[in-house]
């Protein structure tokens, strides 16, 4: 078993550097299937969804090399289009794999993802939108099956929700589908503008992206070519979060603020000093910052990715902030640990009141996922005494080496591996 363990709090205070974005890297990884050379892709994280990711590929015949942050990722050896569910148990983000075999080879086989900690997670959207593209599709016995008939005239997909994974499978499944398509009520984060940026540099012919309606124009192959994912904007919102709960002084680099407009006007909102760079923001924590609302919502709103750790501020905040779920039905799995390290929170279905001011106190705590994972560490962060974080396999799905780069802003964060559980 493996776990964090801190001595709580030392006011982070230095630089971070921020890697390269998952959620961009997985569904472009997953679009590289579909290239007919080789693709060279830079700021590739080294994180487990990464490498889950990665297994996927080569289960289907890619031949992928590592090198440092770059991939390598040939796809002209790809010759399956069934992705067995000992893969898709492994990653949610797996179902992204449906999109590009239906646009490489007309046909695919997906075992369904199924829920996790933090919600069902239905695949409903995926499946009508690729049915609206002309394919028959059917989730059968928990495997998604699809194969290309045919469609006439302009294809229109509407979206009930601007889902960010049935955004991105629609448009790569529809790039190299024939004819031309509209998706509308699409999920506008920047991960999409990113997939449509790499889809565009393969010789893709997408527009749209980053506004609710995206057009795409069917092309008949899509070359190789290389490729800098964007920086990873919920790693970034964490450490500054970090900066804010410590009482510390960070600058968080190699970002794109433009990005994390929410997380930002919401520290102002707080009397959290932030200043913003071009491609950098510095934190400046003080004694006495202010309860605030806030809903989670699509983007540009504010992140349900980063609502756990947002929570874990406001614990320690004057006043009582009322903070809504709106994305995932069951996002509150960090609560239970944050009240045993002293915060007052309560739960009313999709609404947690959280009255503060509350000092944290240390506590051995259980990440649940990923982000009520990063919630719990920067509560122990800034916790009297000594937090271990376990369930450390959820956290390494999202943050690169973080106890490395808490450790270089002052954090006495270990990580400790013991045979007893
Ligand atoms: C992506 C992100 C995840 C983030 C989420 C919302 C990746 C790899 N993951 O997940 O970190 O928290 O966006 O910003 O990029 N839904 C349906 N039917 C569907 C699809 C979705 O009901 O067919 C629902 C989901 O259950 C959820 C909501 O829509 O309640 C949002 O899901 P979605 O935007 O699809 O999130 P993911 O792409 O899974």
């Amino acid at each position: 078993m493996e776990y964090l363990e801190m001595e709580g709090g030392v006011p982070l205070e230095g630089k971070v550097e921020i890697s390269g974005s998952k959620n961009a890297t997985l569904p472009i990884m997953a679009a590289s299937l579909m290239a007919s050379d080789e693709v060279i892709l830079h700021g590739i994280p080294d994180l487990e969804d990464v490498h889950v990711m990665a297994d996927g590929l080569c289960l289907l015949g890619a031949k992928i090399k590592k090198e440092g942050h770059t991939l390598i990722i040939d796809s002209r050896t790809v010759d399956q289009y069934t992705l067995p569910e000992s893969l898709s148990r492994r990653m949610r983000a797996s179902n992204l794999i449906m999109g590009a075999l239906l646009g490489k080879f007309k046909e695919a086989r997906v075992a369904m993802p199924g829920g996790c900690a933090i919600g069902s997670r239905p695949m409903d959207q995926h499946l009508k939108g690729f049915a609206l593209l002309g394919y028959q599709v059917d989730a059968d016995k928990g495997v998604m099956t699809g194969s290309y008939k045919n469609s006439r005239g302009k294809r229109q997909v509407l979206l009930d929700f601007p889902s960010v994974g049935a955004t991105e499978n629609l448009m790569m499944a529809a790039c190299l589908t024939p004819g031309e398509t509209v998706l509308r009520n699409v999920a506008r984060e920047p991960e999409i503008v990113d997939l449509q940026n790499f889809l565009n540099h393969l010789g893709a012919r997408i527009q749209g992206a980053g506004k609710d309606i995206i057009q795409i124009e069917g092309v008949t192959r899509l070359h190789g070519g290389e490729y800098r994912v964007i920086p990873d904007r919920i790693e970034a919102g964490t450490f500054m979060v970090g900066a804010a709960m410590t009482g510390g002084s960070v600058w968080v680099e190699k970002m794109q603020p433009n990005h994390l407009y929410a997380v930002i006007a919401k520290l102002h909102e707080m009397g959290i000093e932030v200043l913003t760079g071009k491609n950098s923001c510095r934190v400046i924590g003080q004694q006495g910052f202010y309860a605030a609302d806030l809903k989670t919502m699509p983007y540009p709103g504010m992140p349900t990715d980063m609502q756990p750790q947002l929570m874990a501020l406001l614990a320690m905040a004057r006043g009582t902030s009322v903070i809504v779920e709106n994305i995932f039905e069951n996002r509150f799995m960090h609560v239970d640990a944050l009240r045993n390290m002293g915060a007052a929170i309560s739960i009313e279905g999709k609404i947690a009141i959280v009255r503060g001011p509350i000092r944290y106190h240390g506590a051995t705590v259980q990440a649940t996922d990923l982000r009520a994972g990063a919630a719990m560490v920067l509560a122990g962060l800034a916790a009297e005494g000594q937090t271990r974080v376990t369930g450390l396999e959820h956290i390494i799905r999202g943050y690169e080496h973080i106890e490395d780069k808490l450790q270089a802003l002052g954090a006495r964060i270990r990580k400790v591996e013991t045979t007893q559980a």
